[in-house]
C-alpha cells in the first residue's frame, strides 16, 4: 500500500481544454518553447516551470474567484529571461533573483501584448526578495504557486503531477506548431 506521500508523487492530473485555448498563443511562440534550453532547478528546465506556475496559478484563481486568464498568462511568462542563471550572469548585471523579474516583463511585453495585471503579475513574483508587493490577488497567487513550484522541484515532490501537466502543454505546443 502507497504512503501518502508516494500516492501525491505519483498523482497525475488532466489539463483543462479551456487553459490551452488561454495560453495558446504564448505557448506556440519559438520564444516561449525556447525556455526548455535553460534548467531551473533539479532536472526541471524553466519552460517546465513556468508552465506549472502558470497552470496552477490558473486552477487556484478560478478557485478563488480572480482572474484565472491573467494568471495563466502572467505565470506562463513570469521566468521568460532566457538565459541559465547557474552559469550566466544577468545581461544587464546585478543578481539574478532581483533583476531577472524586470528582464522577463521586458522580453515578454517585447512580444505579446500584456495586460497591466500580466505586467504585474511578472514584475512582483520575487516578492518579498524584490521590495514591491503584490497589489492584486493574482500577483500574490502566482508570487505564491512560483514558491511552491520552486520548492516541489527542488525536494522532488508532486512528481507525477508537474510532470504530467508540462508534458501535457508541450506536446499540445508540439502539435500546433511546426516546431519539434
Ligand atoms: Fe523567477
Ligand atoms: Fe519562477
Amino acid at each position: 500500500m502507497q504512503s501518502n506521500t508516494e500516492r501525491k508523487n505519483t498523482e497525475r492530473i488532466a489539463v483543462v481544454p479551456e487553459y490551452l485555448e488561454i495560453i495558446d498563443d504564448l505557448i506556440t511562440h519559438p520564444k516561449v518553447l525556447s525556455m526548455s534550453n535553460y534548467i531551473q532547478h533539479s532536472d526541471c528546465t524553466t519552460l517546465d516551470h513556468c508552465i506549472c506556475v502558470s497552470y496552477f496559478s490558473y486552477l487556484s484563481a478560478i478557485k478563488a474567484g480572480g482572474n484565472g486568464r491573467a494568471c495563466a498568462r502572467g505565470g506562463l511568462l513570469h521566468d521568460m529571461y532566457l538565459y541559465d542563471w547557474h552559469r550566466t550572469k544577468p545581461p544587464r548585471g546585478g543578481l539574478h533573483g532581483f533583476v531577472h523579474p524586470l528582464i522577463a516583463a521586458e522580453t515578454a511585453a517585447g512580444i505579446f501584448d500584456l495586460t497591466e495585471l500580466e505586467k504585474e503579475i511578472i514584475l512582483v513574483h520575487m516578492w518579498p526578495l524584490t521590495l514591491r508587493p503584490p497589489m492584486s490577488k493574482e500577483a500574490l497567487i502566482v508570487s505564491m504557486t512560483d514558491k511552491y513550484c520552486a520548492a516541489a522541484e527542488i525536494f522532488r515532490l508532486d512528481y507525477e503531477k508537474r510532470r504530467t501537466v508540462a508534458e501535457t502543454v508541450i506536446a499540445y505546443a508540439k502539435e500546433h506548431t511546426d516546431l519539434q
